[in-house]
């Protein structure tokens, strides 16, 4: 199989795989979920994406009911049962408060709902310039879960798609916070500019990832606040995500934006890939 599907030991084609309908991820959105790469048949910084994981889980209250190493396990073993030709993999996992009739309060003594799949993946060309839109963050006050609640982000992002974009930049007023799916940063006279982790963005693994590769090659770094005009007058302006790694804009809202500093780009880009052996 191309693509294969975990839930609660089951392992089947991702397409042929049935999740129970009283499973609360279905009818309440009642879970929390990550994404990680699995390159050359293994994980790629899954203890990162694990801390997160449980980080989201405990913010919510949801217990999974598995211990880490379990994860690890069940994650790690999927691509044994996938095509042996294909090696590198996007790996989500999710995780729902459990299967039980709907009733708003937990559950009590409920399975949790533990889904995994893998599927083949392939990057962007990060050399291809990506255009964005803007748009007011009108997510609730807990973007630091992992939630599968993702009404607004699928909003933004359907937007950003009809207008021929990448990606939706969201902002509260005059402060940007992410993109719909992805990480947001500036570059500005030779640093790199990030907002700082709050309740009202995620907790990016390619941002930190990011951060830690500047701090080791001698690449500044700012931790502030983004003001919405800023991203006109930025030098670049980056989207960035597990699945898309770091891509550079060209415009936002059909004005042509960034461009300034296409070396550093390159650069960031080439640590990133070298550093976590990717192609
Ligand atoms: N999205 N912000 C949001 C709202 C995201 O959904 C994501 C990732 C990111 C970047 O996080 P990371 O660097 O850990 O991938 C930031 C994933 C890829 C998704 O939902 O598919």
């Amino acid at each position: 199989m191309k693509s294969v599907g975990y839930y609660n030991g089951e392992i089947a084609p991702l397409e042929e795989l049935r999740v129970p309908a009283l499973d609360r991820a279905f009818y309440f959105g009642d879970g929390v979920y990550d994404v990680a790469l699995i390159h050359n048949g293994k994980p790629v910084a899954l203890d990162d994406h694990l801390d997160r994981f449980f980080s989201s889980c405990g913010l919510v209250d949801i217990e999974i009911g598995r211990s880490r190493g379990e994860l690890t396990e069940i994650l790690s073993s999927l691509p044994g049962y996938a095509d042996p030709d294909i090696r590198d993999f996007t790996l989500y996992f999710q995780a729902s408060r459990g299967i039980a009739p709907r009733s708003h309060p937990f559950p009590e003594n409920a399975e949790p709902g533990f889904f995994a799949y893998i599927t083949p993946r392939a990057f962007r060309d990060q050399s291809e310039r990506i255009s964005l839109i803007t748009k007011e963050d009108i997510r609730f006050y807990m973007c630091n879960v992992k939630t599968i609640c993702l009404m607004p982000n699928v909003l933004a992002s359907e937007e950003a798609k009809r207008k021929g974009c990448y990606e939706a930049i969201l902002h509260r007023g005059d402060v940007v916070t992410e993109g719909s799916h992805t990480a947001i940063a500036l570059i500005k006279d030779g640093a790199l500019v990030f907002p700082p982790l709050s309740n009202l963005i995620l907790p990016s693994i390619t941002r930190k990832q990011l951060i830690a590769l500047c701090e080791e090659n001698g690449i500044p770094v700012v931790l502030r606040e983004i003001r919405l005009g800023e991203l006109w007058t930025a030098d670049e302006v980056l989207s960035m995500s597990t699945t898309s790694v770091i891509l550079a804009a060209k415009e936002i809202d059909g004005k042509p934006i960034g461009g300034k500093a296409p070396g550093l780009v390159d650069r960031m880009q080439k640590l990133f890939f070298g550093r976590y052996g990717l192609i």
